[in-house]
């Protein structure tokens, strides 16, 4: 053995592999049984670790993003991070457009990495002034500049397709009736429903969906619950392989991110607490000898000053 083969080579190594979870007192009601899978233990915090790379790779392939390059993308805040930290290792500048709602603390993190950071009024995807339609300009306006596209590239689910969705098989030993996920690109549900169902084609893929988000049916309102919701199907989305819906509410979302921290110890975000209250819908409908699993796309410390100051916030 080489004496320091154990240690990685960059930090984009240790991406991915993420555990998972027994919810121990939430949602142990009756029913089948809840796991979440922790993805804020990723090295830049979140799921999008997972697509950063393969965005990137995705890009110099096609030869979109040359060598010295900026790396221009819309997010709202996990994906920059992720491609933040992507961008530091390979050495790439990098450019953000984040909608207003988008925390403080996520903005301050783009930052902390070096990154230039634009924040526009948060606007549908109809309006020209949409964030991602500003990085798409911004990026052809720099020399140099390239806009990832998380939300039309196969590069996002095909990530997830190659390692979300194999990792929750593995580690379920394949026995599990139900997967729980979020959709903002749909980069996540995509590829874990690709992967899954051609596995076992009777798991049911069940997106949570804020309250206002078109994707659960119903028209667009503004909500507050960050990452996930749409106004619209993005490319990256295949409605096709999700079986269900549900859509929950801001308050009991936040609500139930509140109580992960209080009653399991599991400190995450919002998106989350609505993951969570949809997998407990599930498990209700289910046996107790059944497992559902939820992917925890964040942690809660991007929202300290938000979802976890009570007295401070209205949400
Ligand atoms: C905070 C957060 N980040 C990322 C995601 C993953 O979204 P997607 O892969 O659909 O872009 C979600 C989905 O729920 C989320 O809530």
């Amino acid at each position: 053995m080489e004496r320091w083969d154990r240690i990685k080579s960059t930090v984009l190594d240790v991406v991915g592999n993420t555990p998972m979870v027994w919810l121990q007192r939430i949602g142990t009601d009756g029913g089948a049984r809840i796991a979440i899978k922790l993805e804020s233990l990723n090295p830049g915090g979140s799921i999008k670790d997972r697509i950063a790379l393969s965005l990137i790779q995705d890009a110099t392939k096609s030869g979109r993003l040359l060598p010295g390059g900026t790396i221009v993308e819309a997010t709202a805040g996990n994906t920059g991070a992720a491609l933040a930290m992507a961008a530091a290792v390979l050495g790439y500048r990098s450019m953000f457009v984040v909608p207003d709602k988008m925390s403080a603390e996520k903005v301050a993190l783009l930052r902390a990495y070096g990154s230039d950071v634009k924040i526009v009024a948060d606007k549908p995807r109809s309006d020209p002034d949409n964030y991602q339609h500003i990085a798409r300009k911004l990026a052809e306006s720099i020399p140099g500049g390239c806009y990832m596209g998380q939300f039309e590239r196969d590069a996002n689910p095909e990530a997830h397709f190659l390692s979300t969705g194999p990792e929750i098989w593995r580690d379920t030993g394949g026995e599990l009736a139900a997967v729980v996920a979020g959709a903002g690109t749909g980069g996540t549900i995509t590829g874990i429903a690709r992967y899954l169902k051609a596995q076992n084609p009777t798991i049911q893929v069940v997106g949570a969906d804020p309250e206002g988000s078109i994707l659960s049916g119903g028209s667009y309102r503004p909500f507050k619950i960050e990452g996930m919701g749409e106004d619209y199907v993005p490319a990256t989305l295949d409605m096709d392989l999700v079986d269900r819906w549900i859509a929950v509410s801001d308050d009991d979302a936040f609500a139930m991110a509140r109580r992960m921290a209080r009653e399991e110890g599991l400190l995450v975000g919002g998106s989350t607490g609505a993951m969570v209250v949809v997998a407990q819908t599930i498990a209700r409908e289910l046996s107790a000898t059944q497992l559902v699993v939820a992917v925890a796309p964040d942690t809660g410390r991007n929202y300290l000053n938000t979802i976890f100051s009570e007295t401070d916030y209205e949400g």
